[in-house]
């Protein structure tokens, strides 16, 4: 387990400050609605609804596509980064549709902490609890905020059960709600014994704070109606002899989330959540490398790619990894060796996200993320460091569940596809198989959605219309072992062999049983399900 007391003030200043987290949610809960808002309190943007694609339709499949199209959206939701108070947050989010949790298990890789958003209503759902799961075995620092506290929720309690047994985790409330629904007014803060009040007026106007000594000072009732006080009073006397009190140790080592109550649409509770990050932190944590820790004060800078997007800019066709640093501070223009291959690269155009822009970045230090363009050097997992042979280890590789052959409807674009679906697998966004025998690929993912985006941005992308069908197998296992043995293997069995883009052989079938004899008869060899990313 990491040494988490290492959230130390020796940190460099300009490290220290840094809060670089992931918001984990099911869709629905507010996690968009949410992000502009503390992208609007980071005063990274000027209005509310700058953000995002509006209304229902947003997720529904067409739409998504539009989405995908305009690269914009999802450049600026890949990784923004904006000041609050005296703190330099990141906030790197991706897609939430079930589909995407590969993408989104990644992230969590490149963050310190996670901020959970659960409906009010509903409680801890399906893709809350999956995401949770990955948090928990990282150990990740997890703030909650309970949203939509203006709707008919649950009973504060339940929702604090719940998320307890649900989770296996302790929660002890940093703010309680006053009322629900209609009759919401705000929330006490049970850490700095405030009143906040919620303006229902104007939905971008943050909260009046109100000092108070304390649950008896007869300020509160010129605020909150004679029985919501007396609720009030009850409730927070249950909470503090049933709940665990607040300690910054439990927080930092994943079993203790503290819980926000609020209404993200009406920016209420959000401010309050952000102090809480910037507060407990916390800061750029160490990382974990195969050779060693990293720690972020190291002087020499080291960081490794999580993400690969390409086509932000579809007119530049460039491709921008995604690289959380790791220790340090960089400099623009730094030459920092790119681990896999051994070689120098001159780091001369290295991007930030502030809100929905993308600026190039004189520097940054460990905790950030930054984007360097590229034309396809940098893969998922890939190490740059100032020399130093690391490999940070944690980036999770998905098993493909999915398998169906790809066909191009026009033969003479047939070298195209092969250059979109190489980028494609580059960018962690589906698995690349060549069968050995015949022509065509095979790809692979996890979800039937991926397919379709998949689908719709080689044709918008590379202008190639395809159509995915099945094949005849269902699984495909990496296959590894002594060179002989594998060659051996291979030979025997090239109808049921195919390639990934790296061009490391995958045994592909339709059958448990042919898995089972494989691994009896060739005891030498390995069939994994994954392949390590790096
Ligand atoms: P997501 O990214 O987690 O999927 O959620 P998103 O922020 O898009 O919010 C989902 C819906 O919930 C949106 O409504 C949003 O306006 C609403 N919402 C978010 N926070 C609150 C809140 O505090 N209170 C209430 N009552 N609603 C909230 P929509 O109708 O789907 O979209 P829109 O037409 O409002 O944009």
């Amino acid at each position: 387990m990491l040494d988490r007391t290492h959230n130390t003030p020796a940190l460099p200043p300009e490290i220290a400050r840094r809060r670089t987290f992931a918001i984990i949610s099911h869709p629905d809960a507010g996690k968009t609605t949410l992000t502009e808002k503390f992208l609007l309190y980071g005063g990274a943007i000027q209005m509310a609804g700058q953000v995002r694609a509006k209304g229902e339709a947003r997720r529904s499949r067409s739409d998504f596509m539009q989405m995908e199209k305009d690269r914009g959206i999802s450049v600026s939701a890949s990784a923004m980064s904006f000041e609050f108070r005296d703190f330099w947050f990141n906030l790197v989010d991706t897609p939430g549709h079930s589909d995407f949790s590969e993408d989104t298990y990644r992230t969590l890789t490149a963050v310190d902490a996670a901020i959970m958003v659960i409906d009010g209503a509903k409680g801890v759902e399906s893709q809350t609890r999956k995401l949770f799961e990955v948090c928990r075995l990282r150990d990740l620092p997890i703030l909650t905020f309970c949203n939509k506290m203006d709707r008919e929720s649950r009973d504060t309690f339940d929702i604090i059960d719940e998320i307890q047994e649900n989770l296996a985790i302790d929660v002890t409330p940093a703010s309680w709600p006053i009322g629900m629904g209609r009759e919401f007014v705000g929330a006490y803060d049970l850490l700095h014994d405030r009143l906040e009040i919620m303006d229902r007026a104007d939905r971008n106007v943050k909260a009046e704070s109100i000092k108070i000594a304390g649950l008896d000072d007869p300020k509160i009732a010129e605020h909150v109606p004679a029985h919501l006080l007396e609720k009030l009073r009850e409730e927070v006397e249950m909470a503090r002899a049933l709940l665990p009190p607040f300690d910054r140790q439990a927080f930092l080592d994943g079993t203790l989330t503290p819980i926000w109550f609020g209404s993200a649409i009406n920016s209420f509770g959000v401010q309050e959540l952000m102090d809480g990050i910037g507060e407990f932190g916390p800061a750029p944590q160490l990382r974990p490398a195969q050779e060693r820790q990293v720690s972020a004060d190291e002087s020499k800078v080291s960081g490794f790619v999580f993400k690969v997007q390409a086509n932000m800019d579809p007119k530049h066709r460039d491709r921008v990894a995604f690289v959380r640093l790791c220790s340090g501070h960089f400099l623009r223009g730094m030459k920092l060796t790119h681990v896999r291959s051994g070689k120098a690269m001159a780091i001369s155009n290295p991007v930030m996200f502030l809100a929905n822009e993308r600026e190039l970045t004189e520097d940054a230090w460990a905790g950030d993320i930054i984007g360097i363009p590229n034309h396809g050097q940098l893969r998922i997992g890939d190490a740059l460091t100032e020399g130093e042979a690391l490999h940070f280890t944690g980036i999770p590789s998905f098993a493909p569940e999915l398998l169906q052959a790809v066909r191009v409807t026009d033969p003479m674009k047939a070298k195209h596809l092969e250059k979109a679906l190489t980028q494609f697998a580059e960018e962690g966004a589906a698995k690349l198989f060549k069968p050995m025998i015949g022509s065509g690929w095979i790809v692979g993912v996890v979800g039937q959605l991926q397919f379709d985006v998949l689908q719709s941005r080689i044709e918008l992308e590379y202008g190639i219309p395809v159509r995915f069908e099945p094949t005849q197998f269902t699984s495909a296992r990496w296959v590894a072992g002594p060179r002989d043995k594998l060659e051996a293997f291979v030979k025997g069995n090239r109808g049921h062999m195919a390639e990934d883009h790296d061009g490391d052989p995958v045994y592909m079938t339709r059958l448990q049983w042919d898995i089972d004899r494989v691994g009896r008869d060739y005891p030498e060899l390995k069939l994994t399900a994954t392949k390590e990313m790096m």
